[in-house]
């Protein structure tokens, strides 16, 4: 049986539907239950429950975005660091596997192969590197696994979120058996505030960049694909092979949904900085080949988002 912790959040609802889907035997446990960010808590629940392994869906994510996190820095330390350490800690004892949901937004820019070197491009807004992420240039590159961070506490500028996701990811190296899954900007089929496809529909203007994304059924799939096959442990980037820029989202949004409205993108930088967003945004671009080395299945994005946006289903008033 495995234990899915943050069943009620966005992510952990995904993993639910998958469970279910897959029919695997597995129980859920929420803070009202039993307090699970307590070692003791937890340990003595997974002594008495002994899952087989257990899915950390469980976080901080300010709302209704990483603005929200600023404002409450200790509620997102302790749901971002403290609490995969304690579960890292707890799993240990107990000895059973465990995965955790991160985040790729540790990570700023792209990696640009030029003249036989790689370099770090923190900023894919300039407009000669966003030039070649619109022609999808295979000079760009993503971060892979063995990349620093570099959004970081340790290499600043970093939004508070992005910081104690890192140090949540350092928190937990090398405590027992445990998947490290690298989300990215989930988005579906369903119209959700949460859904990246749903928010693009709904700022007053959008903000232009360069970004990978991960489908948030495929996500929970995948991560549990990785459990099934026995995948070795460790860090992975877990988005849908590819990126896309703002602007190319916004089109496909145009050609299958029809808004039938124009949308508007904020002027630069300067301007989303003063009227739209409080704390700098992580946008970046993540490699899958780890991922996709043990032979799990991943939809590219382009095939992702089409679909999303063809079996679109509008939120009910
Ligand atoms: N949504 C995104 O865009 C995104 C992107 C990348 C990564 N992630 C990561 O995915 C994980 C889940 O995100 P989500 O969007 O599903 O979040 P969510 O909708 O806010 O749900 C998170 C769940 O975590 C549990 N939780 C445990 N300790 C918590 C704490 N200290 N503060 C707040 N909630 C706590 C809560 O469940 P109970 O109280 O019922 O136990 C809550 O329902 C997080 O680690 C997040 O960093 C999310």
């Amino acid at each position: 049986m495995i234990l899915l912790l943050g069943a009620s959040g966005y992510l952990g609802e995904a993993f639910v539907t998958e469970l279910r889907r897959r029919k695997t035997d597995f129980i859920t446990l929420s803070r009202q239950q039993v307090d699970y960010s307590r070692f003791d808590r937890l340990l003595e629940f997974l002594r008495a429950k002994k899952p087989v392994f257990v899915v950390n869906a469980a976080g901080y994510t300010g709302k209704p975005n990483v603005d929200a996190c600023e404002l409450d820095k200790a509620g997102t330390l302790v749901g971002n660091t403290l609490l995969p350490q304690t579960i890292a800690h707890a799993c240990l004892a107990a000895k059973i596997p465990w995965g955790h949901v991160s985040s790729g937004c540790i990570y700023s820019g792209a990696k640009i192969a030029e003249g036989g070197t790689v370099r770090v491009a923190k900023d894919m807004t300039q407009p000669e590197l966003h030039a070649l992420a619109e022609k999808k240039s295979p000079t760009i590159l993503g971060f892979t696994e063995t990349d620093t961070p570099n959004f970081t506490f340790r290499a600043q500028p970093c939004s508070f979120y992005s910081g104690t996701k890192a140090l949540g990811e350092e928190a937990m190296a090398g405590l027992g058996e445990n998947y490290i899954w690298r989300l990215r900007i989930p988005f579906d089929e369903f119209d959700n505030k949460r859904n990246y496809l749903s928010k693009v529909q709904r700022y007053v203007k959008a903000y232009e960049n360069v970004n990978s994304i991960s489908h948030r059924g495929e996500f929970a799939k995948v991560c549990l694909d990785l459990w099934e096959r026995r995948a070795p442990f460790g860090i992975y980037n877990m988005t849908n092979p590819g990126y896309v820029t703002t602007r190319h989202v916004v089109g496909l949004i145009e050609k299958f949904l029809k808004p039938g409205r124009k949308f508007e993108f904020w002027a630069n930088d300067d301007e989303f900085y003063q009227i739209a967003a409080r704390t700098p945004r992580s946008n970046c671009v993540m490699d899958v080949s780890k991922l996709l080395a043990t032979g799990v299945k991943v939809r590219d994005v382009e095939e992702a988002l089409e679909d999303s946006l063809k079996n679109w289903k509008p939120e009910k008033p």
